[in-house]
């Protein structure tokens, strides 16, 4: 038998047939990795980037019908990715540079230990469940651009314009006014420019089995350069689980997230005994310290924004950021929008 994976095998484990998912209270030890203590969660969790609501209130739902935690999390961020006024991730999301949607995300399933991801996909709505094919169907992780597309429409996903009136016309005001140097005459804008948004949605979900499941899917930063990739399809930056211990995702700026594996390092932090809450802010302090100067202000602190939201088998969650905002949760009885915790607060 090759290191090839069955279909089969991830249907067994979604439905609790194999070992990995009967895991008992006690300590019990990854793949290679250190020793971890686990408490395993009694109650079904989702948590996700403040854009989430819906996304964490459909996963609980889910999940109490029993449907598979990589499932749940998708289906959660699927109706982001169909909204087409979410103008940061899926359908409707902002184009890149030449005014082309360009999607990545990534997903990973606890109980198989599998991961699947796509970069700079087009036309294609649902980045996210194309992800959990590349997962479910392939011997590889990741898959980009040109082949993504055609590894999507091979399984009949339809190619579809991602631009929505509303995306092009936000396009077409930032080209206008991009520099005074451009060819292009500038338009009267109703709304400043910059930053240039990033939005994303993550969502991490464990069930009352301590079986875990993470997905990140997003359009990328506004006006990217063609090609490029950011945090969200990278295993262990954009979304990372540990079927032992936890699971982290993130949104915000994707190139400060991969200098730090964020999503990896949160959930190793948790492997060390710590919080949710308190890895996700552990993990901030390193993006800091990773930092070039032109990115920090004259006190240190990040000119970006960057999150990160995590729970852990034990069922606690929670999340971080710089400066204070929300986050989504489902904390197994109801859905709601907490604080984050935080690093600085906002100047006033
Ligand atoms: N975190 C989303 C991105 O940077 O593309």
């Amino acid at each position: 038998m090759t290191d090839k994976l069955s279909r089969r095998g991830f249907l067994g484990a979604a439905s609790g047939i194999t070992a990995g998912a009967m895991l008992v209270p006690g300590i019990s030890r990854g793949i290679g990795a250190p020793a971890v203590h686990v408490r395993q969660s009694s109650k079904n969790i989702a948590v996700a980037s403040g854009n989430g609501l819906r996304a964490v209130t459909k996963a609980g739902e889910l999940l109490a019908q029993g449907v598979d935690t990589l499932d749940a999390a998708i289906e959660g961020v699927k109706i982001q990715e169909l909204d087409p006024n979410d103008m940061s991730v899926g359908y409707g999301g902002r184009p890149n540079e030449h005014g082309v949607v360009q999607l990545d995300a990534s997903c990973m399933h606890g109980p198989t230990r599998r991961a699947g991801a796509v970069g700079a996909l087009e036309g294609i709505k649902t980045p996210s469940v194309v992800a959990k094919y590349v997962l479910l169907y392939t011997n590889h992780i990741m898959l980009v651009g040109e082949g993504a597309k055609k590894f999507a429409l091979s399984y009949g996903f339809k190619e579809e314009d991602l631009m929505t009136e509303r995306s092009r016309e936000s396009w077409l005001r930032w080209r206008a006014n991009r520099g005074p140097d451009d060819d292009w005459i500038d338009v009267e804008r109703d709304e400043p420019m910059v930053p240039r948004p990033t939005g994303t949605i993550n969502c991490n979900v464990v069930n009352a089995n301590g079986d875990i499941s993470s997905v990140t899917t997003t359009s990328g930063l506004a006006w990217k350069i063609p090609g490029r990739v950011g945090d969200s399809p990278i295993i262990g930056a954009g979304q990372y689980t540990d079927n032992d211990v936890g699971a982290a995702g993130s949104t915000g700026r994707g190139e400060s997230n991969i200098m730090v594996c964020g999503a990896f390092l949160t959930v190793e932090s948790m492997r060390r005994g710590h919080t949710p809450t308190d890895a996700a802010i552990e993990t901030l302090r390193r993006v800091v310290t990773a930092s070039e100067p032109r990115l920090l202000d004259e006190r240190g602190r990040p000119r970006f924004g960057l999150s990160f939201y995590a729970v852990s088998k034990a069922g606690e969650f929670g999340a971080a950021t710089f400066y204070p905002s929300r986050y989504a949760a489902f904390d197994g009885e109801e859905a709601s929008r907490p604080d984050t915790a935080y690093l600085y607060e906002r100047d006033s």
